[in-house]
């Protein structure tokens, strides 16, 4: 596998990070994912305004965001993955400087990396939908920012997989923020639900596609607070995410949601992104 790593391209195993690196050290960093098919990155403009949105927030100097871009698509040609579904990761950290909470010399180039690996579409799943349970939001004030720093969302991925879920809905002051790896929305009363933009949510780059496919659809939207006790009562529940797509949520903490499979909503919503995400082929089980 080719990767990119400070500005070369290179087998992944001759990448040497340094243990002084401040993603290493700190988790002084920020990443994005992205899809990707036939070569072409999706929502690319969506997931670089994240980016320098991210770096921006926590000040991390990084100016070659139109190089990166152009590296991700040499990227998917050198693995060849110029035909389907491929996955772009990448993370800038702060760079290499001795170990101090303060920022380093402003002089200290950050660390660039990025991979592209192919994607499989979880069709199954896609289709019969998945488990989900309630774990307490303990993460930082500032979900917005895409940083390296995951461990709310590392613990409470594990306790879903412990579980046997798909993910966690995190939950603060009976509130329903988001999942661990995904945004999550709801279908209450016929209108589309999901958490507004605030600093307690990732700006999902998934969310803004389906906000704006409920438009194309005349689907009913609102970007409201949703309590734990309307979740469980709604018609329909759905992860979203670049890697999860519309992902039906089917029952939480035991409970069927809606009828117990995957609504109506759900379907068209998920139609209409996997057709746009899979180059208009959509994928069966
Ligand atoms: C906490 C969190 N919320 C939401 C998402 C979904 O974001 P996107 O749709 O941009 O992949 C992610 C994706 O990694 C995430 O980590």
């Amino acid at each position: 596998m080719i990767v990119y790593y400070n500005y070369s391209f290179m087998p992944k195993d001759e990448v040497r990070i340094s243990p002084d690196d401040r993603g290493f050290l700190f988790g002084d960093g920020v990443y994005e994912v992205i899809h990707a098919w036939g070569g072409q990155l999706f929502e690319a403009d969506a997931h670089f305004a994240r980016l320098e949105h991210s770096l921006g927030e926590l000040r991390i100097a990084f100016r070659d965001l139109a190089r990166l871009r152009t590296a991700m698509e040499t990227l998917l040609l050198q693995n060849g993955l110029t035909q389907g579904p491929a996955r772009i990761y990448c993370q800038i950290t702060r760079g290499v400087a001795p170990r101090e909470h303060a920022f380093p010399d402003p002089d200290t180039a950050p660390t660039i990396y990025a991979t592209a690996e192919p994607y499989t579409p979880p069709v199954a799943l896609w289709e019969h939908g998945v488990r989900a349970l309630f774990v307490p939001d303990i993460r930082w004030g500032r979900c917005d920012i895409k940083s390296l720093n995951l461990l709310g969302n590392v613990l409470a991925t594990q306790r879903a997989k412990e579980a046997g879920a798909y993910d966690a809905i995190l939950v603060r002051d009976d509130t329903v923020t988001e999942g661990s790896h995904t945004g999550v929305c709801a279908v209450l009363d016929g209108t589309m639900v999901t958490h507004p933009l605030t600093s307690e949510i990732l700006g999902s780059v998934t969310r803004d596609v389906v906000l704006r496919l409920c438009h194309e659809l005349s689907i009913p939207c609102a970007e409201r607070a949703i309590t734990r006790t309307a979740l469980l009562e709604a018609d329909e529940v759905m992860f979203l995410g670049t890697t999860s797509g519309v992902m039906p949520v089917i029952e939480i903490e035991g409970q069927p949601i809606g009828a117990g499979r995957p609504g109506p909503v759900t379907r068209r919503l998920q139609e209409a992104l996997h057709s746009r995400m899979l180059g208009g082929a959509l994928p069966v089980d």
